[in-house]
């Protein structure tokens, strides 16, 4: 892929983000056990990263989802992994890369707590509000950013910038 890729929210700026979110987090279960949710494929390095900085028992889970072609959402919600274990009961903490249209979210939302949670807390790196199209609510994000495709850190375009340390806006769209 040769597209160029414009530096957006630095390496150090996405970790010194996510130390803050850590102590919101740890506050907030204090002792408890949580289920940490992590949504594939695009939530894999914030949620490794994010849980290394919450200081409470976590159990992992994966849920695969995907609903994107190119640089626009489907709409529709295709599960490709669904989780191992039930979280009925459980502490879950649902950690998503970003928010767009909010379709995803409320999918996964509502998909997590018709199995009886204890308690869901959402959490997304990245939130675009003037581009959601259903109300959702989030609990915890990390930055709010414009309407603009973004990629790296865990967010690809066509399967790929996943690998980048930075999150970075994409110019020359074919
Ligand atoms: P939504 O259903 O429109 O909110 O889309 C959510 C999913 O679309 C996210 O989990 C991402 O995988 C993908 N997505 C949305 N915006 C972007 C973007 O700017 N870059 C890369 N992926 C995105």
């Amino acid at each position: 892929m040769k597209l160029q890729i414009n530096p957006f929210i630095s390496a150090e700026k996405i970790q010194s983000r996510l130390n803050e979110l850590g102590k919101e987090l740890t506050e907030k279960f204090k002792d408890q056990h949580v289920v940490a949710i992590c949504v594939l494929k695009g939530s894999f390095m914030f949620y490794s990263d994010l849980i290394r900085k919450i200081d409470t028992d976590i159990s992992c889970e994966f849920f695969g989802v995907s609903s994107y072609h190119g640089t626009s959402s489907s709409g529709e919600v295709k599960v490709t992994l669904d989780l191992t274990h039930p979280v009925e009961n459980k502490h879950v903490l649902l950690v998503e890369d970003i928010v767009d249209t909010g379709l995803t979210m409320n999918y996964l939302k509502n998909s997590i707590l018709s199995r009886k949670p204890a308690s869901l807390t959402t959490v997304a790196l990245l939130e675009k509000p003037d581009a959601l199209k259903v109300p959702c609510k989030l609990d915890h994000v990390g930055f709010k950013i414009s309407n603009e495709f973004v990629v790296g850190y865990g967010l690809d375009y066509e399967g790929y910038y996943r690998n980048l340390p930075f999150i970075g806006q994409v110019q020359n769209f074919q």
